[in-house]
């Protein structure tokens, strides 16, 4: 074979692993125009309400839409109860500590009010993600619709979740099989602006290391202190990202700089050259973060749509119709 041909083949194969990996459906961003125009600020008022009562609602909501798209696709299988013969999503520890399902009820039963059977429950977990952000003072970034919600929601499937144990090449691996650069894994890591991490999440830094005193090294000592007094309460006591966790900015970078990142997955990123350059970037340039945030995220709630015949309208976000 020509060696140009052999060229082409490979472009060829690339090309198409590259779409199924990050397949683009038929997602546009006025889908619901005429048959639901006020969608978007049905979910943003009611966003904007519930964050005005607990503005630490912000980081829920954001993870709940990475934890939807990275399992299964973006198709609301995240939303789904367990029943006596499934263990859903939700059920998985991953999991637990998710919030904001009862928001989601709400939106969608206003918007059920108003145009039943038309919005799915995937739609309105990235448009109120990306409300979240905007209220906790992030970036705008508009959110292409039509995906329709999935019939499938496994506890065995959440296996996809990065652990906060991950270290780079982990977390590159991970991204990259959702169609993802070092860059932006880096931007997305940065939802980590918002929010909190339980004791359980990052414990495993604080003793067990072959240090003097155990503790990760990477770890600010200081921080270290600080933490291990927090965990004496128990796995549930919470700690914060960064000093700022209901506010969207790019304080999470600082606090690598200074190894006051939470979780092993955090802290590694300023570990190598690779990613510690985005890492100083970021820092340095928030509106930088902020440009390649909305555009990582965009491409995160595409992953996997579903076409109309793989999915359905849920008429309740909880169940499968
Ligand atoms: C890079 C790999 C990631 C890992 C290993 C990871 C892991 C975790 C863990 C362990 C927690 C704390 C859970 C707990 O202790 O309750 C957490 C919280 C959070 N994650 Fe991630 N995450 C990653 C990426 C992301 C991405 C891409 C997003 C969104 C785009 C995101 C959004 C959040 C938010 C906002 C919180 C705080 C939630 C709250 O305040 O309740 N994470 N993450």
């Amino acid at each position: 074979m020509a060696i140009s041909h052999l060229i082409e083949l490979f472009l060829l194969i690339e090309v198409t692993i590259f779409s199924a990996q990050f397949s683009v459906h038929a997602l546009s961003m006025d889908y619901y125009g005429m048959q639901c125009p006020f969608t978007e600020s049905i979910v943003r008022n009611t966003v904007s309400k519930a964050l005005q009562k607990d503005p630490t609602l912000s980081g829920p909501l954001l993870r709940m839409h990475f934890h939807d798209c990275f399992v299964e696709g973006c198709d609301g299988s995240i939303l789904i109860d367990s029943t006596k013969n499934n263990k859903a999503e939700k059920d998985s520890p991953a999991n637990l500590s998710l919030r904001g399902y009862e928001l989601i009820d709400e939106i969608k039963e206003e918007i059920e009010d108003q145009c039943p059977g038309v919005i799915s429950c995937a739609d309105i977990v990235a448009m109120a993600a990306r409300d979240a952000v905007l209220w906790a003072g992030g970036p705008l970034y508009d959110v292409p619709k039509g995906r329709k919600d999935g019939t499938r929601s496994k506890i065995e499937d959440t296996i996809n979740l990065p652990p906060p144990t991950f270290n780079g090449s982990d977390l590159i691996k991970a991204f990259r099989q959702h169609g993802f650069s070092v860059q932006e894994m880096v931007a997305l890591s940065g939802a980590h602006t918002l929010g909190v991490a339980r004791c359980s999440s990052f414990k495993n830094r604080l003793s067990n290391f072959d240090s003097t005193d155990g503790v990760d090294p990477t770890l600010n000592s200081n921080f270290a202190k600080t933490l291990s007094q927090k965990c004496k309460s128990g796995d549930n006591a919470e700690a914060p990202f960064d000093r700022t966790r209901i506010t969207f900015d790019n304080d999470y970078y600082n606090a690598l700089q200074s190894g006051s990142g939470l979780l092993t997955s955090d802290q590694t990123l300023y570990g190598s050259p690779r990613t510690r350059s985005i890492v100083n970037g970021y820092a340095m340039n928030q509106a930088r973060f902020f440009f390649d945030f909305s555009q990582a995220m965009v491409r995160m709630g595409q992953i996997d749509v579903k076409e109309d015949n793989e999915g359905e309208i849920r008429l309740n976000c909880h169940k499968i119709n």
